[in-house]
């Protein structure tokens, strides 16, 4: 059994957080991005920790989906974004504590509900959500998708095709 310990993310854990989860190409970037939307009070950036390593992390955005044609639909949701465990470490329980602490976190303040998209073909994925009480929420599929810089300097697009799921918090 690996035990970690989950904690919003600290000026200091940037340098060993962008060198030991750098499995995409988002990364170092994406990392300090969300510590700055934490430092403005727009997110909870939460890594999971076995020892003085990082193991994983989830994003926890207290305005809600940015996906347009969701939001008349799901508001007052936090929404979380991008649960990764590294590869080595799955099947630990660990992406469950991270949603877990992030559903406290939300809870503690003062929110009823909180959601995430899905991709349609990440069953496996639907599946846990599903297991850990996340239901869809009836607003069908939708296309999200980004442009970004590659290693190479080139420009790419991405789109996926997901599903929103909300569960309700105590
Ligand atoms: C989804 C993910 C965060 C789960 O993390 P974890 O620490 O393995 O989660 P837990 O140990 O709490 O639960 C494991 C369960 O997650 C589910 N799971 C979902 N996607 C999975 C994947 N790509 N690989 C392995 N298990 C996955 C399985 O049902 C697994 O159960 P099993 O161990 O009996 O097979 C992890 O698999 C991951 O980082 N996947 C790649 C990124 C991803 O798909 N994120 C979700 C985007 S919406």
């Amino acid at each position: 059994m690996i035990t970690v310990r989950i904690r919003p993310i600290a000026a200091e854990d940037l340098a060993i957080v962008e060198e030991r989860i750098a499995f995409d190409w988002a990364a170092p970037e994406k990392h300090s991005e969300r510590f700055t939307r934490q430092e403005k009070g727009e997110a909870v950036y939460l890594v999971a920790w076995n020892g003085n390593l990082p193991v994983g992390h989830l994003l926890l955005k207290w305005r809600g989906t940015a996906d347009d044609p969701l939001a008349p639909d799901i508001e007052d949701c936090p929404d979380l974004e991008d649960l990764f465990v590294i590869p080595d470490y799955r099947s630990n329980g660990i992406g469950t504590r991270l949603l877990e602490c992030a559903e406290q976190t939300a809870v503690e303040r003062g929110n009823t509900r909180i959601g995430l998209g899905v991709g349609v073909d990440n069953p496996r994925a639907r599946r846990f959500y599903l297991r850990l009480g996340y239901r869809e929420t009836g607003t069908g599929r939708y296309e999200t998708g980004g442009v970004y810089i590659d290693r190479d300097g080139s420009e790419r697009s991405w789109t996926e095709v997901c599903v929103y799921l909300t569960k309700y918090l105590m």
